[in-house]
C-alpha cells in the first residue's frame, strides 16, 4: 500500500484544515477507490462494522446520495437524519439531536447545516469525527475537492492551470472553499459576478475580479458556474432575474474548443448556463458528480479506516 493509505484526519470541517500534501494524498486515494467503482461489484469494505449518520438540516441531492453510496461502497452501515418530521420541531437542541443519534452507535457523523461554523461546534463536543457536508455560506469542502479532483483527471497537472468561477460569489460555500483549496494545489483564480455578489475583500485577494462573462473565461481551462443561491439573496443581485440572465449567464458564444465546463449542481438551465450548453462537448457535470463519490470514499477512508 502507498503512502496515501497512511493519510490520517481527525474531521474534514474545511479545506483550511488540509495541507497541499493531504490534499494529493485524498486524490491519491480517491484514485484507487475510482477504480474500485469500475468494477462490477463496486466495493471495497474497508468500513465494514462501522457506522455513518447522514445529518442534513438542509436539502441536498447529490452530496447526501453520494455519502451514503460512498460509505456504502467502503461497507459500512448509514443511518440517515432529515430535519423535517424530527424532534427539533418539538424544541430539541441540535447538539440534543446528535448526541441522541450517536447514543445508537454511530462512528462519524456527515454534517449540512444552514448555520455558518455548525460543524466546528459539533465538531468540540461530539466524541465522533464531523464531516462538513455544507455549513450556509461558509465551506463545502469535499464539493471544492471533487470538481478539482475532476479538472486532475482531465487536465493532468492543475499547476499552473486557470479556473474561472462565474456566479453567486457572495452567498456561495463552495466558491469559498474554492478560494482557499487553490492556491494548494497551484491553480490561478478568475473570479466574475456582478459586483453586488463579491464579497469587498475578495478583490483584495490578488485574483482579478470581472463583471463581464466574456474576457472573464477568454484563456482559461475550466470553468466553474454557480448557480444564484436565490435561498440566501435578501433581493436579486441586478434588477431582475432575467438582467442576471442577460449579463451573466454564460453561453456557446463565450466558451472556446477545450475548455472544461463544471458546475457543482443543481443546474438553473436558462439562468446562469444557456441551455444549449447542455451539447457542449467538454460538459463535465456528470463527471464531477461520479468523482463524488471516489472523493467521498477517499475522505471517510482517511478518517475512519484503519492504518
Ligand atoms: C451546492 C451546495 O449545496 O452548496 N450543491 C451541491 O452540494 N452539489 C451548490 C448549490 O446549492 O448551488
Amino acid at each position: 500500500m502507498s503512502e496515501a493509505s497512511a493519510l490520517r484526519l481527525p474531521h474534514l470541517l474545511g479545506i483550511r484544515e488540509l495541507s497541499a500534501e493531504q490534499i494529493r494524498q485524498l486524490y491519491e486515494l480517491a484514485d484507487r477507490f475510482y477504480e474500485v467503482l469500475q468494477q462490477p461489484t463496486r466495493k471495497a469494505p474497508a468500513l465494514a462494522g462501522r457506522t455513518v449518520a447522514l445529518l442534513f438540516f438542509e436539502s441536498s441531492t447529490r452530496t447526501r446520495l453520494s455519502f451514503e453510496l460512498a460509505a456504502k461502497r467502503l461497507g459500512a452501515d448509514v443511518v440517515h437524519f432529515s430535519a423535517t418530521g424530527s424532534s427539533l420541531d418539538k424544541g430539541e437542541s441540535l447538539l440534543d439531536t446528535a448526541l441522541n443519534i450517536l447514543a445508537m452507535g454511530v462512528d462519524l457523523v456527515v454534517v449540512r447545516h444552514k448555520g455558518v461554523g455548525t460543524c466546528h461546534f459539533l465538531a468540540r463536543h461530539l466524541p465522533v469525527p464531523v464531516v462538513n457536508a455544507g455549513d450556509g455560506t461558509h465551506e463545502h469542502p469535499t464539493q471544492a475537492l471533487l470538481d478539482t479532483y475532476t479538472l486532475q483527471r482531465h487536465l493532468g497537472s492543475l499547476e499552473g492551470r486557470t479556473l474561472t468561477i462565474v456566479g453567486d460569489l457572495f452567498h456561495s460555500r463552495v466558491a469559498l472553499s474554492h478560494l482557499i483549496l487553490a492556491p494548494k494545489v497551484g491553480l490561478r483564480l478568475r473570479l466574475c459576478a456582478p459586483p453586488t455578489l463579491v464579497p469587498p475583500l475578495w478583490y483584495r485577494l490578488g485574483w482579478p475580479v470581472y463583471h463581464r462573462v466574456g474576457p472573464a473565461v477568454e484563456g482559461a481551462d475550466a470553468i466553474l458556474v454557480l448557480r444564484m443561491q436565490r435561498e440566501r439573496q435578501a433581493f436579486p443581485p441586478l434588477a431582475s432575474w432575467e438582467e442576471y440572465a442577460r449579463f451573466y449567464q454564460v453561453r456557446l458564444e463565450h466558451l472556446r474548443p477545450g475548455q472544461l465546463l463544471l458546475h457543482p449542481g443543481p443546474i438553473n438551465w436558462g439562468v446562469e448556463l444557456h441551455p444549449s450548453l447542455q451539447a457542449w462537448p467538454e460538459v463535465r457535470i456528470l463527471d464531477q458528480v461520479t468523482h463524488g463519490v471516489a472523493i467521498r470514499m477517499a475522505v471517510l477512508y482517511a478518517i475512519l479506516g484503519s492504518p
